[in-house]
């Protein structure tokens, strides 16, 4: 009778501290993965597929014409940006590349959300901070060369083709894109490692950050 007395008590402390953990994530982006993140539209009312792939990508008439674009499916940004620029960069700026194009095309507010399947109506621009704008002065810079050439020089920056990302290869191999810094070397727009703001990697005391620079 009193170990079964016992066991529940402690069944009910595993309990309720599983509940304060569920709680305790409340907050957080808990899950890994794009079902239930920022980027799953699959409740929106303006998109009465209810699939969350679709808005983004499609396995038939893609629009192909951002060179190497996975099936998209999406209307893309004609805008022209301006560029960052300061007096100590070292790198080549130019106007955003294909893949940073394509978050662009929702993220500068110049195409509708629901802009895709061929659909140029829309209605639905995004809003407040997830609007980045057509001005990019203000931002990290994208879209340019970050080699060992950089690196050497611009002193304050690891070796991309030899410095560990912490991903488990290299900066080169893991965060950029045909050798470029894009949206996509910070970010994950599946939500693939579940850190807050779809981020590639935890940012907790810069980490992000002191990844590529040599601070
Ligand atoms: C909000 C837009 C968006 C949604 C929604 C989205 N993707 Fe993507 N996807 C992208 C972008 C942008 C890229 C280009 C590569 C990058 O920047 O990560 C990409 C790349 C890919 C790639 C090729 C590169 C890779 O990561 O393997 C695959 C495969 C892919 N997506 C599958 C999917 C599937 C499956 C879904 C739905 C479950 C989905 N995506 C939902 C934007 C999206
Ligand atoms: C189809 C339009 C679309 C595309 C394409 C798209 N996004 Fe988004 N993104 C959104 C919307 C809408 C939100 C705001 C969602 C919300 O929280 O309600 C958002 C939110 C975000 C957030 C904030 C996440 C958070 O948890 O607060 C980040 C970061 C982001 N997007 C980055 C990107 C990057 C990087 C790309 C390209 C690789 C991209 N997005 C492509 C529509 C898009
Ligand atoms: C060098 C890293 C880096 C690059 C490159 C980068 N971001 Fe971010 N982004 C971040 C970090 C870190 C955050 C977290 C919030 C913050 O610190 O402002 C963030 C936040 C965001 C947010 C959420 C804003 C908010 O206040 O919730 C959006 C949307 C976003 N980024 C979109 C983009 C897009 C689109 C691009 C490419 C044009 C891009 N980012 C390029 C690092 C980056
Ligand atoms: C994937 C690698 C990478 C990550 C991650 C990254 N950066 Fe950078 N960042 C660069 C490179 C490369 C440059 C270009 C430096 C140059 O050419 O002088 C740059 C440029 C900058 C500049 C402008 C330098 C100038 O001289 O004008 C600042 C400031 C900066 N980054 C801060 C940050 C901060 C803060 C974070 C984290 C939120 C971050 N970076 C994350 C690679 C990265």
């Amino acid at each position: 009778m009193k170990e079964k007395m016992a066991m529940r008590v402690m069944l009910a402390a595993v309990m309720i501290s599983l509940a304060g953990i569920v709680i305790m994530n409340g907050n957080a982006q808990a899950a890994v993965g794009i079902t239930g993140s920022a980027h799953d539209f699959s409740s929106k009312t303006w998109n009465p597929s209810g699939e969350i792939c679709r808005v983004c990508h499609t396995p038939h008439d893609a629009n192909t014409s951002v060179t190497g674009a996975p099936l998209w499916n999406h209307a893309v940004t004609t805008a022209n940006f301006t560029l960052y620029s300061s007096s100590t960069l070292n790198a080549t700026m130019a106007q955003p590349g294909g893949p940073s194009k394509l978050c662009l095309s929702c993220h500068d507010g110049t195409v509708a959300i629901d802009n895709f399947g061929g659909r140029t109506t829309g209605t639905k621009f995004i809003w407040g901070n997830y609007l980045i704008g057509t001005d990019l002065s203000n931002d990290h810079p994208i879209s340019f060369t970050y080699d060992a050439a950089l690196a050497t020089a611009d002193d304050g920056l690891y070796n991309p083709t030899t410095q560990t990302s912490g991903l488990g290869g290299t900066i080169n191999s893991d965060m950029l894109i045909d050798d470029k810094v894009e949206c996509s070397s910070c970010h994950d727009v599946h939500n693939g490692s579940g850190v807050a703001d779809l981020l590639v990697k935890s940012n907790g005391a810069s980490a992000l950050c002191l990844t590529c620079h040599n601070k």
